[in-house]
């Protein structure tokens, strides 16, 4: 069902918002100032999607899910709890991008066939969204040219 897709994009957004904070306010290294900016917009910009999708849950006549218990069970995004060094946050948060893409594809399908063209025009933004931050992750982890 489309509404519960949408709960697990919630879930997993809310846990994708959550962890991209937890980078932002713990990542260290020489290049501390822009990486903390960047985990600041990755935090803000994915976040300000939640309640775009929470909305599309009432729209469709479901309740939309708001509690941490809920949101560990459906969130296909892992839960983050130490503070890893910053490249590994780096290639924790490009495979949570690549998971976010694959559910956001998904839901795009699911929302095309019950013809649902405005939940998947926002899957396709969403999709959109996720792969500059992945390209700019992917720049971020590549090597210098010698
Ligand atoms: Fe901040």
């Amino acid at each position: 069902m489309l509404s519960d897709n949408l709960k697990t994009l919630l879930a997993s957004t809310e846990v994708f918002s959550l962890k991209s904070r937890n980078f932002h306010w713990n990542i260290e290294g020489s290049n501390f100032p822009q990486y903390h900016a960047f985990y600041d917009a990755l935090y803000n910009e994915s976040y300000e999607t939640v309640d775009n999708i929470a909305e599309y849950i009432r729209v469709l006549g479901a309740y939309a899910p708001a509690s941490l218990t809920r949101y560990a069970e459906l969130s296909v995004i892992g839960d983050q709890t130490k503070i890893p060094r910053a490249e590994l946050m780096f290639a924790e948060s490009l495979q949570d991008c690549e998971k976010m893409i694959e559910l956001v594809v998904a839901i795009f399908d699911v929302a095309t066939a019950e013809r649902q063209q405005g939940i998947a025009n926002y899957m396709a933004e969403l999709q959109d969204f996720y792969g500059k931050k992945s390209w700019m992750i992917r720049s971020i982890l590549k090597k210098d040219r010698e």
